[in-house]
Formats: C-alpha cells, sequence, structure tokens
C-alpha cells in the first residue's frame, strides 16, 4: 500500500518532468513575486523600479533531475530583458539574472553586488545549489568581474565560472558584435543546457536578429551535482542606489526539449526612454521649439529681405570707375539716423536736405535727397556731378560723393554750420549780415562763378545762382553749391516741350524763351542776386493778391531818379560803404540787361567788384526799363508748371511764343 503510494507520487512527478511555459508579456502570468518586483499594466515584468531589489520566479516547482539516474536534465530558457538607466550618470545598477534556485524566490538574496542572489555569507557556498546567468552592468573587482559589461555563468558563487564581454556573433561569419547591455535596448538570451553533453551554451543578441549560431559563452559542465530534483526558476534583479529599471518582456522554458519560440511582436512595448520627462519634451517641447525655430526662420528672412530693400542701391557698370565718390546708402542711412526729420536741415530746392555724420570718418555731411524717377540721363548727370566734385574752390560747397537708388540720388556735401545765405536776408531775419560781410558774399560769389566759367577746364553753368543755394561756413564765407542739380530736370525728352528749371526772378529771358543755359544766364541770375542781397529783398515780391514787386524794375527806378541808394536794405542801417553799395546795385543792374552780350562776364565782374577797373556809366549802354526784362509770372502757362507748390519756388514751364517777341 505504502509503495503504492510512492509509486503513484514517483509516477506524477514523472508526468511533470517535460515541462515547458511561454509567457510573450506576463499580463496573464501568475509568477511569484517579491521585492519590488511587479508586472505593469502592459504586462512588462519590472524587476526593479529604478531602485531596490526584485525576485519573479515561475510559480511551479520544475523537476531537472531523472529520478533514476539523478541525472540533470537537458533544459532550455529564453527570455527578452532590458536595462533602463535612469536620467542620471550611466553608472547603471547591477544586472540582471536569470536563476534557478531550489526556493521560489532567494530569501537570503539581497545584497546589491549579489544581484539579489546570494549574500555575503553564503556566496561560493556548494550547499546554495543555484545556477545563475548573470547580464551585469556593474564592475565588482572583489566578485571578479572583468567589466562592467559582461555576461558570466556562475554556480553557487557569484565570482561567475566564466565570463565574457557583452556581445554575439554575426550571423554568416559577420564577425563578433559588441552589445551595451545598459542601452536600454531590449535582447534576447538563451540559456541551454545539453544533459548528456553536459555542455551549458549561453548565447545574446539583438532583438532584431535571428539567433546566432555560435553561442556567446560554452562551458562543459555537469549540473547534476549543483542542481536538485526539484527547482524553481526565475530572475533577480538589484539596481541598488543606481538608479535603473531592468525589465523582462518575455520568456519561454522547457526541459527535455528546446524552449518555445517568443513571438516578438506579441512582447509588450518599453515605455519612452527617460519617461514622463523625455516624452513630455518631445510632446510638447518638440514641437514647440520647432514651431519657434520655423518662425525665427521665416522672420529673420523677412528681416533680411526687408533689410536688403531698405538699403538697396542702384549700380550699374558704367559708375564702377567713380568707385571712390560712391556712398553706400546704408552708410548714410547710419550718417542721418535713418534721415529722421531731427537732422532735416531744409527741403529747398530739388529735395530734402539731411544732416549727418559719417560713422567711419565723423565727418559732418550734408545729404541732399533728390527724387528722380527716369534714369534718362542719369548717366551724363552723374558724370557731370563727379566731374564737378573734383572742382576745388573755397567758394564752393565741397561735394564729396553721391549714392543712386531707385528713383533717388543722394548727393553728399560737405556740412555748412550756417546754412543758407537767404535766412540772413528777408523775412524779417533774427540774424542779418552787416555789409562788410555781404560784400564778402559777393565777392565770394562772383569769384566762384568766375571759377565755373572760365578757370576750369571745362565751362560749367551753374543754372541756379540764388541766395538760397548759398551757404555759409563757419567763417561766413559764400560757398556756392546745388550746381548742375537744375540739369537734372533740363533734359526735356521731348524738345518741343523743353522744361527749363530755373527760379522766377532770377530766370534770363532768353533762357526762358530759348530753353538754354549759358554763362549769361547765370550772370543774369548773378545780377539778380546782387540786388537781393542789397536790397534784402527778393527778386520778385508778390504784396497783393496781382501786384507783383519786381525788384530790379524798382532798383531801375531809383537809379532814374539818381537815388539808387534808396533801395538799400533798411537793416543794414548807416552801417555800409556807399560806394560798394552803389557799385553792387549798378552791376545788379547791368547784369539784369535782356540782351546777353550786354552783360558783363564774371571775369569782368570780378574786376568790378575789385576796383580794378570802373563800371561803366550804365546811362551810355543805352539801360532803359525796357532793357530790363525778367521772366515775369503772367505770361506764363501755370498749367505746364512741373514743380507746382511742393517743390517751393523752382518751377519749370513751357516757353510761350508770347514771350518770344518780348526780346529786343
Ligand atoms: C508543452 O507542453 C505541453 C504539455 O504540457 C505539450 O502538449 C506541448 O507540446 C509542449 N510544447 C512544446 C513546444 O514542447
Ligand atoms: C515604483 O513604481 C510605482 C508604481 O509604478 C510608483 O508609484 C513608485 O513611485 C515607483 N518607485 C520609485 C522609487 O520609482
Ligand atoms: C498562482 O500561484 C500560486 C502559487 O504561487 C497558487 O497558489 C495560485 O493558485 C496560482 N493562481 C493561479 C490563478 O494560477
Ligand atoms: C531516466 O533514466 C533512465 C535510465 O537511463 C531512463 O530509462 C529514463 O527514461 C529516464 N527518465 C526520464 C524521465 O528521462
Ligand atoms: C544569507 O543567505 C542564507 C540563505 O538564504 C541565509 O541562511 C543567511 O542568513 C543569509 N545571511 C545573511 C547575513 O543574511
Ligand atoms: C568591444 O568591446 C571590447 C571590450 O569589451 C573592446 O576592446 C572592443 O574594442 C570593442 N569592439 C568594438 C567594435 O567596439
Ligand atoms: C552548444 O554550442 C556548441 C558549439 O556551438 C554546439 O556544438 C552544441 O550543440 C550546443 N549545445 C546546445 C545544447 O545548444
Amino acid at each position: 500500500m505504502f509503495f503504492k503510494l510512492v509509486i503513484v507520487i514517483l509516477v506524477s512527478l514523472a508526468a511533470a518532468e517535460d515541462l515547458n511555459f511561454t509567457y510573450n508579456g506576463f499580463l496573464s502570468a501568475n509568477l511569484s513575486l517579491d521585492g519590488v518586483a511587479q508586472v505593469t499594466s502592459n504586462g512588462l515584468l519590472k524587476l526593479t523600479n529604478d531602485t531596490g531589489l526584485g525576485h519573479a520566479f515561475y510559480p511551479n516547482p520544475v523537476t531537472f533531475k531523472n529520478s533514476s539516474t539523478a541525472a540533470a536534465f537537458s533544459f532550455s530558457t529564453t527570455f527578452v530583458f532590458a536595462i533602463r538607466p535612469g536620467l542620471g550618470p550611466r553608472l547603471g545598477g547591477h544586472g540582471i539574472a536569470f536563476v534557478i534556485a531550489p526556493t521560489r524566490g532567494l530569501p537570503g538574496g539581497f545584497q546589491n553586488q549579489y544581484l539579489g542572489v546570494f549574500n555575503e555569507t553564503n556566496n561560493g557556498n556548494a550547499n546554495n545549489h543555484i545556477f545563475a546567468v548573470e547580464l551585469d552592468s556593474f564592475q565588482d573587482p572583489e566578485l571578479g568581474d572583468i567589466n562592467n559589461n559582461h555576461v558570466g555563468i556562475d554556480i553557487n558563487d557569484l565570482r561567475s565560472v566564466n565570463s565574457t564581454p557583452a556581445g554575439y556573433h554575426a550571423l554568416n561569419n559577420g564577425g563578433f558584435r559588441n552589445l551595451t547591455l545598459l542601452s536600454g535596448q531590449p535582447m534576447q538570451v538563451w540559456v541551454e543546457y545539453d544533459g548528456i553533453q553536459k555542455q551549458i551554451n549561453v548565447t545574446l543578441g539583438p532583438i532584431n536578429v535571428d539567433k546566432p549560431h555560435i553561442p556567446l559563452m560554452s562551458l562543459k559542465y555537469d549540473l547534476s551535482t549543483v542542481l536538485n530534483m526539484i527547482m524553481y526558476v526565475g530572475f533577480s534583479s538589484t539596481a541598488g542606489s543606481l538608479v535603473t529599471s531592468h525589465y523582462v518582456l518575455g520568456w519561454s522554458f522547457e526541459t527535455n526539449g528546446q524552449a518555445p519560440e517568443l513571438v516578438l511582436s506579441q512582447l509588450p512595448k518599453l515605455p519612452r526612454i527617460g519617461g514622463k520627462k523625455i516624452s513630455n519634451f518631445l510632446t510638447i517641447g518638440v514641437p514647440v521649439m520647432s514651431v519657434s525655430l520655423v518662425l525665427l526662420a521665416i522672420s529673420s528672412l523677412i528681416y533680411a529681405i526687408r533689410r536688403k530693400k531698405k538699403f538697396a542701391e542702384l549700380l550699374e557698370d558704367w559708375e564702377l570707375e567713380y568707385g571712390p565718390q560712391r556712398f553706400k546708402y546704408k552708410e548714410l542711412y547710419m550718417a542721418t539716423k535713418g534721415f529722421r526729420e531731427k537732422e532735416l536741415l531744409g527741403s529747398g530746392g530739388f529735395g530734402k536736405v539731411y544732416k549727418g555724420i559719417l560713422p567711419s570718418s565723423k565727418t559732418e555731411i550734408a545729404v541732399k535727397r533728390v527724387s528722380h524717377e527716369s534714369r534718362q540721363g542719369m548717366k551724363e548727370f552723374v558724370a557731370e556731378i563727379i566731374s564737378i566734385g573734383r572742382l576745388r574752390h573755397r567758394n564752393l560747397v565741397p561735394l564729396l560723393g553721391y549714392c543712386r537708388r531707385k528713383g533717388e540720388l543722394l548727393l553728399v556735401y560737405d556740412y555748412m554750420p550756417n546754412g543758407s545765405l537767404d535766412k540772413y536776408l528777408y523775412d524779417q531775419p533774427v540774424v542779418t549780415l552787416n555789409w562788410r560781410q555781404r560784400f564778402r558774399v559777393i565777392k565770394g560769389v562772383a569769384s566762384a562763378l568766375f571759377y565755373l566759367h572760365e578757370e576750369w577746364e571745362q565751362v560749367v553753368v551753374h543754372r541756379d545762382v540764388k541766395a538760397s543755394n548759398i551757404l555759409l561756413d563757419s567763417e561766413f564765407n559764400a560757398r556756392l553749391g546745388d550746381f548742375g542739380l537744375a540739369r537734372l530736370y533740363d533734359h526735356g525728352k521731348d524738345p518741343k516741350t523743353t522744361r527749363i528749371v530755373g527760379t522766377l526772378g532770377y530766370l534770363a529771358p532768353e533762357h526762358a524763351r530759348l530753353g538754354r543755359a549759358t554763362t549769361h544766364t547765370d550772370v543774369f541770375s548773378f545780377g539778380a542776386f546782387l540786388l537781393e542781397v542789397a536790397c534784402g529783398r527778393r527778386p520778385i515780391e508778390t504784396q497783393d493778391q496781382d501786384l507783383d514787386v519786381v525788384l530790379v524794375d524798382w532798383v531801375f527806378s531809383c537809379w532814374k531818379r539818381s537815388n539808387i541808394l534808396e533801395a538799400i536794405d533798411l537793416n543794414l542801417g548807416s552801417e555800409f560803404v556807399a560806394e560798394e553799395v552803389e557799385l553792387v546795385l549798378k552791376l545788379g543792374l547791368l547784369c539784369s540787361h535782356s540782351e546777353p552780350s550786354a552783360r558783363p562776364s564774371m571775369r569782368q565782374v570780378v574786376h568790378y567788384l575789385e576796383g580794378d577797373i570802373p563800371l561803366p556809366e550804365l546811362s551810355s549802354l543805352g539801360l532803359s526799363s525796357g532793357g530790363l526784362k525778367v521772366a515775369h509770372r503772367e505770361g506764363f502757362d501755370d498749367s505746364a508748371m512741373s514743380y507746382p507748390s511742393s517743390m517751393g519756388k523752382e518751377m519749370s514751364y513751357v516757353p510761350e511764343s508770347s514771350l518770344l517777341s518780348g526780346g529786343r
């Protein structure tokens, strides 16, 4: 009866001998867990949870030996694991071990370096009856670890019987490839024991390759002395103080046969590396950053385009020779602080003038912005401007250079601190000039015009001599400016409608009639300027709606009455030299002669002013009021004026045939 019972037990044990199980994820598994080990909601076996120690065992006992021969059976197991280091330094908390132990769980195994398998006292003790395969990511020199990334076969002792750096032999003689246990990537392990050959094979491989044909380790060892008849299989792992999580994703086991293959596609997914912090970074940080980067790129592009447009210039091949005279628009923009209103010096003839300081040389400059739509004649004009820039005379405003943009020409002059002469003459000036200063100004302008007409290599016609174009330097020396600009507007597209630009009152009758500027027309303007300076009045002043007072007519009438000094500027008081004033007024009348050839040349003018030769008697020249002919406002077709009020006093008009009869 008793024997019968024993036989029954033996038979039942024998029936349990060929065991196999497969876990593709552990959701439905009834594992025996202890420590911090847990099965996560998606079926991962998480042996450690950043910290601590954990064991997980197959709940049922496994028969490992033939009851009659006491020889260990063959067995085979495979599992997929991953070691995830925390956010700290990648030290990696110890490792993970597959264990065959006499008990379900490892009650005495708790210490870090012993992987939760052994403790200091029992390590190396043959009575342990423990077989383990360690995947160790930490080097414990006291336990003879070869490095911090190795696989070892441990028998009763964590001092491995055999160990080797983690890696695998790639298929088809692909050579040995290292693997990093702490990479966080899942890897597969195969542990196989051949009970007949008494050989243990351990094979490691990345999850995405087939099982390597050559095992990582192969050890001849008879496990019969190590294993008991009944054993438990499972895993052990410690993180210790080194923040690490150890996962097993799937596991299969079989005694006396090949472990069933895992279905890799069914294995649970590992959490994203770095956990929530990273995933927040990925789901919020990365898109926000990408959007910001794109916006940044777009706005920098827009900025660059705007900037390019803002500082765009026109530069054509023919200008290359003028390199030294060309200014960069950006430079002028900086110099004038962006052409801001505060830097505006005036908005007289042809455009606005801004004060500026060149950033490079700290030179004070005046920048004139001349709007100019047509490119016609621009080449000639710039050539002329440049040649004028080479003019050097102490009574000329030095032209430093130019810059050309679309529809705009910028001329750069020396800055004249005392502004233009007209400010000191009419409209109840705050400061006026005394006669000495005025006479000096007159002589200076005469000298400059003489230089332009006769002393330079080419004849230069100024075309717009008038008080507002005379600038005063720091010592109140006259400086003739704005030369040549009238010419820019003078290039008629249609010869029949030649536009004449000049200033009413300064414009010689034949200039208006024939539309051609000559040195004689400059002399005529100079005459008007002389009267202007001596009388402190504009050449034409509108007193009533219809009544224009023409200065030259008035001075002429004073002269007729033999009292030419009556015309003198009352602001001068009695502080003047009568002979000089008389000379200037008479010379003014002389220069205003309607017959160009009757006007003196600038050379003669200079001599008269210097007193080198006496002024001829006006009466002997047959000067009559009929001979003083200025271009009157009436008689011009107002509609033909191309620059009305917005351009100030400058006007252009189509000469009328009625004027032709006005000449002598
Ligand atoms: C696993 O064991 C069962 C009996 O428990 C058996 O029917 C099955 O064929 C075994 N599978 C493998 C792959 O050995
Ligand atoms: C361990 O896991 C649990 C649940 O997943 C969590 O609440 C706990 O904070 C974790 N402990 C550590 C130390 O990470
Ligand atoms: C789980 O295993 C334990 C032994 O570890 C056993 O008592 C229990 O009945 C098992 N439960 C299931 C559902 O298999
Ligand atoms: C145990 O060994 C004996 C003798 O070699 C053999 O006949 C028997 O089949 C073995 N039992 C198992 C379960 O392998
Ligand atoms: C070590 O483990 C053995 C076996 O589990 C146990 O008997 C012993 O008390 C443990 N030693 C220490 C110091 O914990
Ligand atoms: C593999 O690792 C060993 C040390 O473990 C190292 O000496 C060898 O250079 C590594 N090989 C490659 C290809 O990284
Ligand atoms: C172990 O590996 C060796 C060498 O590759 C091989 O000959 C043997 O069949 C393997 N044994 C098992 C049980 O896989």
